[in-house]
């Protein structure tokens, strides 16, 4: 099947981010949010994201313009009958999930594709519950999602090879370099980088290094773009929270057992850099 018109649930930092990457690759997208000021917000995110590439002599004005004429913007679930290939990157939630993958299910032309940016929860849980199992499976972006070069394709015990050879030509379509995982809890990326960041929230609470100087060293003697404690604001510190109760609720791992202070601090509403404050304070640190 050829790929076309493509639908992105959800307008969150990833979202928008995906729809802006599928948008800006030639696909017309649709995308949805729950209420018109995130709808909004979502998709002011993405204009200024190309603005900022044609102030930097990256994009002309006629693409611009081309863009955005190939983006919209939805609050009715019903609008996306007629799309290829949806990509739902909702809350991280079973519940909510099951709820939209059956309605998806019903409202969708037998051969679309649906796939879940989901980072930790099951996949295969998502495609049990529709009548196209074959045609389900993960596609996991990084964030920010129009820079970072990969996306984990996710295979669940029923998904065809087909449809991964068509998620694989859609994502090196998006100028992504997709790798294969199963569909175990923390896929490739999530399963390595998770017990990283939860060591250095341990060192943090243990009093072995600053924040400071943590984040200087992983920079700095590692080669990383971030140190952990940046990074945990840049993920936002709820994502990192359910990836690890995920990861944790599959093997029972201590490795990935959340530490007070990251339960804490999700609790208070520090979530990093999206609510102003997490292990830095952005009105005043950065
Ligand atoms: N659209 C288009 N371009 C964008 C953009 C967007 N939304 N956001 C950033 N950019 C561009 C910038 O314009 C800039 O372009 P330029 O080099 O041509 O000027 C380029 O990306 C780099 O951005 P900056 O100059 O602002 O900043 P840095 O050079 O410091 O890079 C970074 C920023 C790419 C975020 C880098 O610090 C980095 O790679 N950090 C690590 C990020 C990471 O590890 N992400 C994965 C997290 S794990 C995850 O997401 C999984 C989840 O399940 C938990």
């Amino acid at each position: 099947m050829a790929i076309r018109k493509v639908g992105v649930i959800g307008a969150g930092l990833m979202g928008s981010g995906i729809a802006q990457t599928c948008a800006q690759s030639g696909y017309e997208t649709l995308v949805r949010e729950i209420n018109q000021p995130l709808l909004d917000k979502g998709i002011n995110r993405i204009h200024s994201a190309w603005d900022t590439m044609a102030q930097k002599g990256k994009l002309t004005s006629e693409q611009v313009a081309a863009n955005r004429s190939r983006l919209r913007g939805t609050l009715e679930l019903e609008d996306f009958a007629d799309r290829d290939l949806i990509i739902e990157v909702i809350l991280e939630n079973m519940e909510e999930k099951i709820r939209l993958f059956t309605a998806l299910d019903r409202l969708l032309k037998p051969e679309a594709l649906i796939l879940s940016n989901t980072s930790s929860l099951s996949v295969t849980q998502m495609g049990a519950v529709t009548k196209r199992a074959d045609k389900v499976c993960g596609l996991h972006f990084f964030n920010p999602a129009p820079v970072m070069r990969l996306v984990e394709i996710v295979q669940t015990i029923s998904t065809s090879p087909e449809t991964i050879e068509e998620v694989k030509q859609f994502a090196v379509s998006l100028g992504k370099t997709p790798v294969l995982a199963k569909d175990s809890a923390g896929f490739i990326v999530n399963f390595l980088l998770i017990p990283y960041l939860l060591a250095a929230i341990r060192m943090l609470e243990n009093g072995m290094a600053s924040r400071d100087d943590i984040d200087i060293a992983m920079k700095l003697g590692c080669g990383y773009p971030m140190g952990p404690f940046t990074l945990l604001d840049y993920v936002g510190l709820d994502t990192t929270l359910w990836a690890a109760e995920a990861i944790y609720e599959e093997y029972k791992d201590p490795l990935y057992a959340p530490s007070p202070l990251l339960r804490r601090m999700v609790i208070s509403g520090m979530l990093g850099k999206k609510s102003g404050k997490g292990f830095y304070d952005y009105a005043k640190e950065k």
